[in-house]
């Protein structure tokens, strides 16, 4: 693997490589946009397509669907007259680079590559000769230059990547949403290219957008190397969590064992326990490489499988703590009112994709707690509320001390930065902090 281009280069006219390009960002959701934003910073007119015409037209209205680009920065995009979204497959027409942001979900706990493979369709009936295609989305290890590139083969009139026609890359997008510090220009971008060509288009691509551009020799690795790097997050929260477990047990507390442990400077990182993991990523990517694993190879990926069960029944786990906390009260769960803070899935970000606050709440629910629920970053936390969980009662973040001190329990879920952990912990009756957030008290229980 080779690493390059110390600093990203800007776009200029005349220059035969990196001319401004007619760049097609398919996909306008959460790593979308950040690339769309990025390639029209560099210069590039940038066509953003995506099949939700609700999106489109909130786009189009200067309205950003996702937390890390402000109703700001997409009237900052429009106004500069090189972005333009779109629900209309003809503005792909005459392309020079697409970039493939699609989802990439699990369909009964296999991989659904739908929304890939119909990207790549409509892509391909506007392929002219030397079009780059970059699939972004994490897949398994093989499938850029498998069903990705065949489906772009067979619909382009004949540009193949053999005969020089057609360009075709995978780069994985390593964003971390509400991370103020790692970004999409300043966090290292891996490319490769399903031969010297393509590599060398996708490699000049980036170069353009991003800081620092790495080159892996296959677009196999770098699929691979992405779904280690979830993967490995994966593994080392399901064994703090397991840990976690027993720790409680054996009267030690595991945030203790974490701060002596952290003070090693080498050979040791930190992860820390929680509720249970969601987002778009870990509960999904890991499965992507022990599906591939157990297909290909006809055995289970095993480490994968354990952290996918163990992290899957963290909820239950925090549902069983609630119980025994206010049992030790006696409390039943059953007519507790549970004020739980944070629905979504990570701190400071108000994305509520496959997150574990889900299973908690309906534990709850089922039992018989009457819960509330407080996000101040969920924007339609009351909508969302009602769709998903009738009976669940929304706080607004101005009412959560109030809401705090009525509760026979508050649950911290999310860790957000906005809440004030020291007035809600004085507040509360009973807190169980699965976070860490709140000062050690008789009445604070941590995970
Ligand atoms: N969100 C993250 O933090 C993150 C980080 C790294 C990688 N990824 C990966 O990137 C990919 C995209 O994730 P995301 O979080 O941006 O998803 P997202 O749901 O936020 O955005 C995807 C967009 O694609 C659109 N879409 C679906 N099918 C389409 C089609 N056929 N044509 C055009 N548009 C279509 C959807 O309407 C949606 O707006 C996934 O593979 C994901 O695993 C996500």
């Amino acid at each position: 693997m080779s690493s390059g281009t110390p600093t990203r280069q800007r776009v200029a006219f005349g220059h035969p490589l990196a001319d401004r390009q007619r760049v097609v960002v398919v996909g306008q959701g959460y790593v979308g946009l950040p690339a769309a934003r990025a390639a029209v910073d560099a210069g590039h007119a940038v066509v953003g397509y995506d099949i939700d015409t609700a999106k489109i037209a909130a786009l189009r209205a200067g309205q950003s669907p996702i937390d890390d680009l402000t109703d700001a920065d997409i009237a900052s995009m429009l106004a500069s007259g090189r972005y333009q979204p779109t629900a209309d497959p003809a503005d792909l027409a005459g392309f020079q680079v697409a970039l493939v942001t699609v989802p990439t979900p699990l369909r009964e706990g296999h991989p659904d590559l739908g929304a890939v493979i119909a990207a790549a369709s409509v892509l391909a009936e506007h392929v002219t000769p030397s079009a780059l295609v970059v699939l972004e989305s994490t897949v398994a290890p093989g499938t850029t230059d498998g069903e990705f590139r065949a489906t772009l083969e067979r619909n382009a009139a004949g540009c193949t990547v053999d005969n020089g026609q057609l360009l075709v890359g995978f780069s994985p997008e390593r964003i971390d949403p509400g991370n103020t510090r790692w970004h999409f220009a300043n966090t290292p971008k891996l490319v490769a290219g399903a031969d010297g060509a393509s590599r060398a288009a996708v490699r000049q691509f980036y170069s353009t957008i991003c800081d620092t551009v790495v080159t892996c020799p296959s677009p196999a690795t770098a699929e691979m190397a992405k779904l280690l790097e979830n993967t490995y997050r994966h593994v080392n929260i399901a064994l703090v969590n397991e840990l976690g477990r027993h720790a409680h047990e054996l009267g030690v507390s595991i945030w203790d064992v974490l701060d002596a442990a952290a003070t090693k400077p080498y050979g040791f990182q930190r992860f820390n326990p929680g509720p249970g993991v969601g987002g778009h990523c870990l509960p999904v990517d890991p499965a992507y490489l022990s599906d591939r694993i157990e297909r290909s190879l006809g055995r289970p990926f095993d480490f994968v499988d354990l952290a996918m069960r163990v992290n899957a029944a963290q909820p239950r786990y925090v549902f069983d703590r609630v119980t025994a906390l206010l049992n030790n009260h006696r409390i039943a769960v059953n007519g507790a009112s549970v004020l739980v803070l944070g629905l979504a899935y990570k701190a400071n970000s108000g994305d509520t994709r496959e997150t574990p606050t889900n299973s908690l709440i309906q534990l709850l629910c089922r039992n018989g707690a009457s819960v509330s629920v407080c996000d101040p970053l969920v924007r339609d936390l009351p909508a969302q509320l009602e769709r998903d969980y009738p009976g669940v009662k929304p706080i607004a973040p101005a009412d959560v001390l109030d809401a705090a001190q009525l509760a026979d329990l508050c649950v911290l879920v999310t860790d957000h930065d906005e809440f004030d952990y020291a007035a809600i912990s004085e507040a509360a009756r009973r807190v169980l902090d699965t976070r860490n957030r709140c000062a050690t008290a008789a009445h604070v229980q941590k995970l």
